[in-house]
């Protein structure tokens, strides 16, 4: 609000030649709380308006005026801002305490659909670290996208096809042992996958046999349907079981296979669209005026791809959720195959080919080098978590044996650290996996966050504390920079949504975490004279924090 006001007498003054957008988006909160709490800069006027900036923001600052705004001045080419606290505050916890459950949430998005793709791992593979990133990042936009206002839809596209998995059944006539994959069946799967392509290396015949699974695949040969379908099941299996521990749900579980009798429509519009070309044997769409190389779409053994099935399962989305926009959760290095596939469908004069958004996300990496499964180095996301969970055991059992859930609250705590410690760098860096990192639990990592929402909740408690007795109006200076990062949360969601980056309200959470900490550390809240203003503000706190854990996917417990 006081920005709006702020960039509306802005832009009066300033005439019409700068947008109000513009100016709105020039304000500044300026990193030194002394120089006010919100800060304009009038470097870019001075060309158009021939004069210094000083000059402009002292001129400037003398029109600027509103009961929000305590004092306006300018400094060094700025016009700076400071607000009425009191005014604000009180504002502030109006909207906060009148309906929490509102508060953060924006109305953009009614009545608009968002449909996400987002984990897709690949069966009779263990569960990735970059699944595992698609996983979190992507619930977490879905989260950011309701609290917008949309409806998401969240499709988990297994992989569940593909020239792989030939082989992996002609590894399993070799040295498959069905007991073994039944006790452990994505360890033994991944065993005979990679011994599959160290023989592959001394034995090129290999290669050639896991092409004849395939086509037998492909032809619906029995023996192979059997077995694929048996690997599926017992990998979705294992798979619900990581998705219990995160607390993640889908609205859809789709394998990719379900478009194998769907794809020949696609290659015929293709075709009627003249789109289709033959190059040395095989089927593609040029797209050399995109800048493009070629998209495969049927290899020259007649067999389709990645491509063909994503193109198929765009169009059978549309069809079905008639989305405003639809998001690829998937790691960069598959940047190529989405640009490929959304031009792809321009040319087929899908006016909905834009709405399609790849939402790329860093590599996780293991001492600099990227972890493959193939030549069987990767981390078992599982283990992680159940390390993870282990710990935040251990820490309960020493700091409170007493407490009750002990479970409960380590797989919250546990899984939480997991999760935000990917949450909070920018989902496009790359993350170098350390364990040791994941299972610290204090500093910024989500348990540090979880003890402070529980150390609240206790002030509340021993304070006698409820909702119904809030305070309406709070004089306090020191709690405004507390005030400040509650109320800048809403317009914080707005940005992480706009951006698909969960890392802004990760980090917004570790601000309001330490502002809370800050100002708990300042004042005596329950034995004071203002006692009820005090909790009334480390309500607001709770609400907020818990809040912004759950949009996270993060679980915020009671007591810890
Ligand atoms: N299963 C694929 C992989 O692990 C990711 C699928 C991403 N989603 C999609 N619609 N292509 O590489």
């Amino acid at each position: 609000m006081e920005r709006h006001i702020f960039a509306l007498q802005l832009s009066h003054l300033l005439g019409e030649s700068f947008s109000r957008e513009w100016v709105y988006a020039q304000i500044e909160i300026p990193k030194q709380e002394t120089h006010g709490d919100l800060a304009f800069p009038c470097f870019s006027l001075a060309k158009h308006f021939r004069k210094n900036p000083k000059d402009i923001a002292e001129e400037i600052s003398l029109s600027i005026k509103h009961d929000v705004f305590d004092s306006v001045s300018a400094t060094g080419g700025f016009v700076n801002v400071m607000l009425n606290k009191k005014f604000i505050t009180s504002h502030t916890l109006k909207q906060l305490l009148s309906e929490p459950g509102e508060f953060g949430t924006h109305s953009f998005g009614e009545g608009k659909k968002v449909v996400l793709d987002l984990s897709a791992p690949n069966i009779a593979k263990p569960f990735s670290m970059g699944h595992l990133r698609s996983t979190v990042i992507g619930n977490a936009v879905a989260n950011l996208a309701e609290k917008c206002g949309y409806e998401p839809v969240k499709i988990n596209y297994i992989g569940d096809y593909g020239t792989q998995f030939g082989k992996l059944l002609a590894a399993y006539q070799r040295w498959g042992n069905s007991s073994l994959i039944k006790e452990n069946p994505l360890h033994e799967l991944k065993k005979i996958y990679v011994k599959f392509h160290q023989e592959a290396e001394k034995n090129p015949d290999l290669i050639e046999e896991g092409r004849q699974w395939f086509k037998r695949l492909e032809h619906q040969d029995e023996e192979a349907v059997e077995l694929w379908t048996w690997f599926k099941d017992v990998s979705l299996i294992e798979f619900n079981k990581v998705y219990q521990l995160l607390g993640v749900a889908f609205d859809l579980t789709r394998g990719e296979a379900y478009y194998n009798d769907k794809m020949e429509a696609t290659i015929e519009l293709l075709k009627e669209n003249k789109l289709l070309e033959h190059s040395e044997g095989a089927e593609v769409v040029r797209l050399d005026e995109e800048g493009l190389p070629p998209c495969l779409i049927r290899k020259s053994d007649g067999t389709t791809i990645y491509a063909t099935r994503d193109l198929t399962a765009a169009i059978d989305r549309y069809q079905t959720y008639a989305f405003d926009e639809s998001l690829y959760v998937v790691g960069h290095e598959q940047t190529l195959h989405f640009q490929q596939i959304v031009h792809v469908l321009k040319k087929l004069n899908f006016e909905w080919a834009d709405r399609i958004q790849h939402i790329p996300f860093g590599m996780m990496l293991k001492d600099g080098k990227k972890m493959s499964t193939r030549k069987g180095k990767t981390i078992l996301l599982e283990e992680v978590l159940k390390e993870a969970i282990d710990k935040a055991r251990e820490n309960i059992e020493e700091k409170n044996p007493q407490l009750e859930n002990k479970d409960e609250t380590a797989r919250q705590v546990g899984v939480g650290a997991v999760i935000f410690h990917d949450l909070k760098h920018d989902r496009r860096n790359d993350v170098e996996f350390s364990l040791d990192e994941m299972l610290t639990f204090e500093g910024h990592t989500a348990p540090y966050l979880q003890y402070s929402y529980v150390r609240a909740k206790s002030l509340l408690e021993k304070g006698g504390f409820t909702s119904s007795s809030a305070a309406a109006e709070i004089d306090d200076p020191e709690a405004w920079s507390l005030i400040k990062t509650i109320r800048a949360y809403p317009e914080k969601i707005k940005m992480a949504y706009e951006t698909y980056d969960p890392s802004t309200i990760a980090k917004h959470l570790l601000d309001l975490a330490r502002s809370f900490n800050q100002y708990y550390a300042k004042t005596n809240i329950v034995n004071s004279h203002n006692k009820n203003e005090k909790l009334t503000l480390v309500y607001a706190f709770s609400l907020v924090l818990k809040d912004g854990l759950q949009v996270l996917g993060i679980e915020a417990p009671e007591k810890m």
